[in-house]
């Protein structure tokens, strides 16, 4: 299928990755591996492996495997809190991986000097417009602005406040990538108006039929509406956590006692802030594990942003992005 429009729109963004249209499957922690990762891009996107707490050995092993099913590029994302940032990363240049994508919070120093040196292109988030600015001098190759609708650990403030605060500013500098609550062709064609180069999506991959997540995961997906998809609460003023996006369950509650714990051994001395902060992530990909994997999504955690009202059925990943090209490339035109 030809989508004279909409390639024109996404050229800095398809020169940047190497791939036919520049829609990033956005990394999901257990979600995002050889299978789903593959079929993006063997489909014309930009797959990209979520390392999360991977450890080496895995990461090695599973850009291995995602290389044996696709001839096409894809990306890892590494999260900048690993311990192992550094090895992890010398993985990637061990594999010729072509694109890192560095999230989590502000790039450690070097790390993305090193992602340059083993020859990859780097992507980072800019949560803010100075923020933004301040990784474009640091030499990054392009940036992903992702607002508050998106699934998993998110941002305070919306896709479209980002959006204005920051193309206008940057989108001359470095193509920059819009994520966060698309569920349809017409806001990539809306985002591609406004001068990103691309767009990252989550939510919408979750029930591709190559996606392995369970299927409980998946029916919660087809079952849930915008509404349902609702940012976690900060209990206490001290233990400041990154808010994540899930669908409302037993496991929410399971966070609050969780951050009751947390903040306890904080005032008794047993961690310290960084430490704390650890202790919560380990929760969340703990938690992520057993709805995605163990398909239990009563108690684990389903992580899901706004645009999952408008995932409808299980489907191949190839109609997936034609059926949002199709839409973009109309809207374009229109
Ligand atoms: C289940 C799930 C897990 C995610 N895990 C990660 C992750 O490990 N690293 C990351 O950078 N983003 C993660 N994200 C965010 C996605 O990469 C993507 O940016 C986001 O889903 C885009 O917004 P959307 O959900 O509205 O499409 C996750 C999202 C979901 C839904």
């Amino acid at each position: 299928m030809a989508y004279p429009h909409l390639s024109a729109a996404m050229a800095r963004g398809t020169e940047l990755l190497g791939s036919d249209l520049a829609i990033l499957g956005g990394a999901m922690s257990w979600v995002s591996e050889r299978n789903l990762v593959s079929a993006i891009s063997n489909a014309g996107g930009f797959g990209v492996i979520a390392a999360g707490a991977m450890p080496v050995d895995l990461l090695d092993a599973e850009i291995a495997a995602t290389k044996a099913m696709t001839a096409r590029p894809f990306g890892v994302n590494l999260i900048t809190m690993h311990p192992d940032l550094f090895e992890l990363i010398a993985v990637c240049g061990k594999h010729g991986v072509s694109h890192v994508v560095l999230a989590g919070g502000l790039p450690p120093k070097g790390s993305i000097e090193a992602i340059k040196d083993i020859g990859a292109k780097v992507i980072c988030f800019a949560p803010t417009l100075a923020m933004g600015k301040k990784l474009v001098r640091s030499g990054v190759d392009a940036l992903v602005i992702e607002g508050m609708e998106a699934g998993g650990h998110i941002g305070p403030v919306s896709t479209s406040v980002l959006a204005q605060e920051i193309l206008p500013h940057l989108a001359a500098d470095v193509p920059i990538f819009v994520a966060g609550g698309i569920g349809r062709g017409e806001a990539i064609a809306a985002w591609l108006d406004m001068g990103a180069a691309g767009v990252q999506l989550g939510t919408r991959f979750v029930c591709a039929t190559e996606c392995i997540a369970h299927p409980a995961f998946k029916k919660a997906f087809l079952r849930a509406s915008a509404r349902d998809a609702v940012a976690s609460v900060q209990i206490d003023p001290r233990l400041p956590v990154i808010p994540v996006r899930a669908l409302k369950n037993a496991g929410t509650e399971a966070f609050t006692a969780k951050q009751r714990e947390v903040a306890q051994m904080l005032d008794d001395g047993q961690l310290d802030m960084a430490e704390a902060q650890i202790e919560i992530e380990k929760f969340w990909a703990g938690a992520l594990r057993r709805a995605v994997i163990d398909g239990d999504v009563d108690n684990g955690s389903v992580m899901a942003g706004q645009s999952v009202g408008m995932v409808s059925r299980e489907e191949p990943v190839a109609d997936i992005i034609a059926e949002l090209a199709s839409e973009a490339e109309a809207a374009l035109a229109g």
